[in-house]
């Protein structure tokens, strides 16, 4: 009997999920001959059964598009915006599954999508996920897609950087998107030839990064490419940090049990913000430099996906058509070398991918003289 298979994009949208989408669809649909609907704006849309259907047309030509066609939403099945209220919806969207006579549901996301994924699992329902995102942070599988396409915009970001920065003779410090790890600061760090690679993975040394910037100085380069990802953080940062978390934001009580103002219970978020700013200004001061910064933001995460990445969602998205087709449910398919695997979803839930220290990339990139800020 034909299956029904619905399908959903979910979490930041990401160059690619067009493709993946036409790549599932269009082989369950030609191939073997089963039935798909779309739901509208990830977990919401299945939670307020707001569908639209998915045939050879609505496929057609969405290849090279950029974002998603379904729209997405960062909804949570357990923890939703309704009403006002934060609502468990797990129940709702059960119910929608059980009502539209799904044998499958297509989850297309990132780190969250997984999690948000394995829930529905646990509920009893046949899932099957692919790992989109421009943070390449998924566990499990080799890569993204939407990171490569990401990694090209970034690097030709820090391309144009360059002369403007060695026009001047400034630094230039451009904030990579990447908060919990640093493959797209550090891809395209090492492809535009930055100087210095900041991410997450390692604490860095304001001092450290200054001193780099100013031995290039004396060496006749006045000029310096600092690519930091979002997450990255100073050892000095840290060291705040862990003294503002004697403040219990909630109670607005120290650890000490004394009451703080809203000023001291804010503090320790305000050590998140602006960190790229603070460390340009900082640089300034130490460098004796000009620095500017660039925060390159949403634009990594628009437009019409590489051919790498259009290549990697058609090849995983095929493969998880073929796995519905065997009725396999439940895993993500990981993209694993030149082909693919299933990977249970409760060994990737929950899990975040962030570069190894011992990477190649990071090896590599030091032997060219990179500076990582330790
Ligand atoms: O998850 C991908 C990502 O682009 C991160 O790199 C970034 O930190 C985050 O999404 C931004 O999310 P939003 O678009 O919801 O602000």
């Amino acid at each position: 009997m034909s299956k029904f298979i619905g399908i959903l994009t979910a979490g930041g949208d990401s160059p690619g999920l067009n493709a993946a989408m036409r790549g599932v669809g269009k082989t369950l649909l030609g191939y073997y001959g089963m039935n798909i609907v779309g739901f509208r704006d990830g977990f919401r849309g299945l939670m307020e059964n707001r569908t639209t259907p998915l045939d050879r047309s609505t496929l057609s030509g969405i290849l090279t598009i950029g974002g998603t066609i379904l729209g997405t939403s960062r909804d949570k099945p357990h923890k939703m915006p309704v009403g006002g209220k934060m609502l468990n919806m797990l129940d709702a969207i059960v119910d929608n599954y059980r009502d539209n006579h799904l044998d499958c549901l297509v989850c297309i996301g990132g780190g969250g999508t997984q999690k948000n994924s394995l829930r529905l699992k646990e509920m009893g329902l046949n899932v099957i996920t692919l790992p989109k995102t421009i943070d390449n942070d998924v566990a499990g599988t080799d890569s993204t897609f939407g990171f490569d396409t990401a990694l090209g915009i970034a690097t030709e970001a820090i391309d144009r950087l360059h002369s403007t920065a060695h026009s001047h003779h400034r630094i230039i410090v451009v904030e990579v998107m990447g908060h919990r790890a640093g493959w797209l600061a550090l891809g395209a760090g090492i492809a535009g030839g930055a100087d210095v690679v900041l991410i997450p993975e390692i604490a860095y040394d304001v001092e450290s990064v200054a001193a780099a910037i100013r031995a290039r100085a004396r060496s006749g380069s006045p000029f310096s490419i600092v690519a930091i990802a979002e997450g990255a953080i100073s050892q000095q940062d840290l060291a705040a940090i862990a003294e503002a978390r004697t403040v219990d934001k909630k109670s607005a009580k120290a650890k000490d049990g004394r009451k703080v103002d809203d000023e001291e219970a804010d503090a320790a978020e305000m050590i998140y913000a602006d960190r790229t700013l603070r460390l340009a200004k900082r640089l300034e001061a130490l460098t004796g430099l000009e620095a500017r910064v660039t925060i390159l933001g949403h634009v990594q995460r628009g437009g019409a996906p590489s051919a790498g990445d259009r290549l990697l969602a058609t090849r995983l998205g095929t493969a998880c058509a073929d796995l519905i087709a065997k009725g396999t449910y439940g895993v993500m398919v990981a993209a694993k070398g030149e082909g693919s695997r299933p990977v249970k979803l409760e060994d990737v839930a929950g899990k975040v991918k962030t570069v190894p220290l011992n990477h190649s990339w990071i090896g590599s990139a030091r032997r060219v003289g990179t500076n990582f800020g330790d």
